[in-house]
């Protein structure tokens, strides 16, 4: 059920995916380590994920790691590590008490063996769940997956005229879940850096001036009723439009 502050929204997206970014430059504006906005920016995502629940989203997707941030400090990287590893530690049976599936999206080869289990734990044990999909991506680039779909295509075999859209959609990290119908980047920064660059085909974009850690369940409703003022096209005219000029 939506709540109510949603109630009079025009069309609520069934899936959401964000681009939580800012924590680095939150962090630097009090003075803080950068590794201290990541640790607000996971706070904010628990109450990111409750309001999503509360405004009946069924999918969010979010972009925990990028096979780009390897480059990032030592430092930092084992940090996010370590927060990505307590975070399962500390929030997984909240998440499930939630209803909250969580899948990954990526690749898990470079985690050490034991934060893999803990990941490999988590997805097994929430898969029941319904009310939320929570597709993690970590690891994850949008060429990358592209790359790891065409190899499996090669791999299983198929013949140049049976790769289809569809085909390509199933051999995706995201097979079965219906592509994000708004995209949102924090912190002001204009870009897609990677992320569901197939699947984003025709997702609406939002980008509000915060940083991730101050995204907060107003700011979301504030991006869920500019996307309900949106007109999806996927490439045709308006229906408006259409009726006019006939
Ligand atoms: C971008 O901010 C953020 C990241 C690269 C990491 C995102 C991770 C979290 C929000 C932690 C929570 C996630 C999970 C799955 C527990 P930035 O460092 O690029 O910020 P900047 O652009 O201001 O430097």
């Amino acid at each position: 059920m939506a709540s109510p502050e949603v109630e009079n929204l025009q069309a609520v997206p069934a899936h959401v995916a964000i681009i939580m970014d800012g924590n680095g430059r939150w962090a630097l504006a009090r003075g803080l380590p950068r590794l201290a906005g990541h640790r607000a920016g996971t706070e904010n995502l628990r109450r990111v994920i409750e309001a999503c629940i509360e405004f009946g989203i069924q999918y969010l997707t979010i972009y925990a790691f990028s096979t780009e941030n390897w480059g990032r400090p030592e430092e930092e990287v084992q940090g996010l590590m370590k927060i990505f590893e307590d975070v399962i530690d500390r929030e997984l049976q909240e998440l499930h008490d939630q209803g909250v599936q969580m899948r990954h999206i990526g690749r898990l080869d470079r985690l050490s063996p034991e934060f893999r289990q803990k990941v490999l734990h988590a997805l097994e044990y929430t898969k029941h769940n319904t009310r939320l999909i929570l597709n993690v991506a970590f690891n994850y680039g949008g060429r990358d997956e592209i790359v790891n779909a065409i190899q499996c295509m090669i791999r299983d075999g198929l013949q140049p005229e049976e790769i289809t859209v569809e085909v390509v959609n199933r051999y995706l990290f995201t097979a079965g879940v219906p592509d994000p119908d708004l995209i949102i980047r924090t912190s002001g920064e204009l870009r897609g850096s990677n992320f569901l660059i197939w699947q984003g085909a025709y997702s609406e974009w939002y980008f509000p001036p915060v940083y991730w850690p101050d995204f907060d369940k107003e700011q979301l409703r504030l991006a869920l009723e500019e996307y309900s003022h949106r007109e999806r096209r996927y490439g045709r005219v308006s229906p408006v439009s259409n009726t006019t000029s006939t």
